[in-house]
C-alpha cells in the first residue's frame, strides 16, 4: 500500500477583522474576558457577498501553485464544511466548476470541527488505495452566517476561513499518514448545533423568529468533553504507536479554546515551543483550523521536513479523533 503524504498547504482568510473591542460595542461582554477565556484576540469575518465556495477556491488556488499543478491534475476534491453555499449541489462541485478541475470527482464532508482531520484521512486513503494521486481536501467555513451576534456565549468565537492539503503518494515510506484513531458519539449531539433548516426543522417564520438557524452550544459540555477527548484521544494514538509527546515535533489541535490546546498538550508533557497555538488572530474558524495552524507552524519554521506532527480535533457531533503524521515537505 502507498504511504499518503501532504504535499503542498493553501489557506485565506478575509480581510475585514473583528476585534473583541468590536464586540464590546456589540454585546455585553470585554476584551478581558474573551483573552481570559478563550485566547482570541480577534477574528476575520467574510464580506457579505463571500460565500464559503469563495474562500475555498481563493486556498486551493494558493495550495495548487505551491505545487505547481494544475487543477486538472486532480483526481478528487474534498471541501470539509459546515457551512455550505447551499444544501446541494455540493460545495466540492461549485469548487470544481470555479477550479476548472476537469477530471475530479468529490464531495462535502460534514463533521464540524473534526471535519478536516477526517478529510485529511479521507483524502490519505484514497491515496493508499493506489486509485488516486492528487486528492485536495478543502475546509472552508463560514462561521458568521451562522452566528447570532446578540448572542455573547458564542459570537465571540468563530470567525470565516479556509484552507486546502493537497495529498498524494509518497516516494519516501517514512513520510506521511502513520496512524488515525477517530471517533463519534452521537449522545453529546444536543450540547451543540443549529437547530433549524433541516428535515427535522424545516425553515419557517418560527424557526426564524425563535433564531434556530444559529449556532446554540452548551459551552461547559462541550468544553468538558472537548477537554477529555483531545487529550484521550492523542495519548491512545501514540500509545500504540509505542510513542509519548516526547517523541513529537508539533501539536496540531482544533482551535477552539486555548485553554482546551494547552490542557491536552501540558497532559501529553508537550512544552509550548512545540504547541501551534493561532486561536488568538482567527478564532475558531471550524474546518479551517487545522490547514491555518499548520500553514503558521510552517511559516514560523516550527514544522519541518522529517518532523512527527499530532492533528486533533473535538467537535460538534460529538466528533473527535487525531493522526499522526510525518510532515513531507
Ligand atoms: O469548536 C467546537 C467545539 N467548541 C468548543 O470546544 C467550545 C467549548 N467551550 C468553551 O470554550 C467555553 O465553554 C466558552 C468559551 C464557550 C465559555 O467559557 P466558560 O468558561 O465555560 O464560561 P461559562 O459558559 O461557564 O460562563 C461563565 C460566565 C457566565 O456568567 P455567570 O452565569 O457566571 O454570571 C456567562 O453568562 O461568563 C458569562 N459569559 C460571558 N461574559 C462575558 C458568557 N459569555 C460571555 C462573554 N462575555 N462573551
Amino acid at each position: 500500500m502507498p504511504k499518503a503524504k501532504i504535499s503542498a498547504l493553501g489557506c485565506y482568510v478575509p480581510p475585514r477583522l473583528l476585534t473583541n473591542f468590536d464586540l464590546e460595542k456589540m454585546v455585553d461582554t470585554s476584551n478581558e474576558w474573551i483573552l481570559e477565556r478563550t485566547g482570541i484576540v480577534e477574528r476575520h469575518i467574510a464580506a457579505p457577498d463571500v460565500a464559503t465556495s469563495d474562500m475555498a477556491v481563493e486556498a486551493a488556488r494558493v495550495a495548487l501553485a505551491q505545487r505547481g499543478i494544475e487543477a486538472s491534475d486532480l483526481d478528487a476534491l474534498l471541501v470539509c464544511t459546515v457551512t455550505p453555499d447551499m444544501y446541494f449541489p455540493s460545495t466540492a462541485c461549485l469548487v470544481q466548476h470555479r477550479l476548472g478541475a476537469k477530471k475530479v470527482w468529490g464531495f462535502d464532508l460534514i463533521a464540524a470541527c473534526s471535519s478536516f482531520l477526517y478529510g485529511m484521512g479521507v483524502g490519505a486513503h484514497l491515496v493508499m488505495a493506489g486509485t488516486h494521486k492528487k486528492v485536495l481536501v478543502i475546509g472552508a467555513d463560514t462561521m458568521s452566517r451562522i452566528i447570532d451576534y446578540t448572542d455573547r456565549s458564542t459570537c465571540i468565537l468563530f470567525g470565516d476561513g479556509a484552507g486546502a492539503m493537497l495529498i498524494e503518494p509518497s516516494e519516501d515510506d517514512n513520510n506521511g499518514l502513520i496512524d488515525f484513531l477517530y471517533e463519534i458519539d452521537g449522545s453529546g449531539g444536543d450540547a451543540l448545533k443549529m437547530p433549524a433548516g433541516g428535515s427535522r426543522m424545516p425553515p419557517s417564520h418560527d424557526t426564524v423568529e425563535k433564531k434556530l438557524h444559529y449556532v446554540h452550544q452548551d459551552g461547559q459540555a462541550v468544553f468538558k468533553y472537548a477537554v477529555r477527548k483531545m487529550y484521550e484521544a492523542c495519548r491512545e494514538l501514540l500509545a500504540r504507536n509505542n510513542m509519548s509527546g516526547k517523541d513529537i515535533g508539533c501539536l496540531i489541535c482544533h482551535q477552539a479554546n486555548r485553554r482546551i490546546i494547552q490542557a491536552t498538550a501540558d497532559r501529553l508533557g508537550m512544552p509550548p515551543e512545540k504547541v501551534i497555538i493561532n486561536i488568538d488572530r482567527y478564532g475558531n474558524t471550524t474546518s479551517a483550523t487545522l490547514p491555518l495552524a499548520t500553514r503558521d507552524a510552517v511559516t514560523e519554521g516550527r514544522l519541518k521536513k522529517g518532523d512527527l506532527v499530532v492533528y486533533a480535533a473535538v467537535g460538534a457531533g460529538f466528533t473527535a479523533g487525531a493522526s499522526l503524521w510525518r510532515w513531507a515537505y
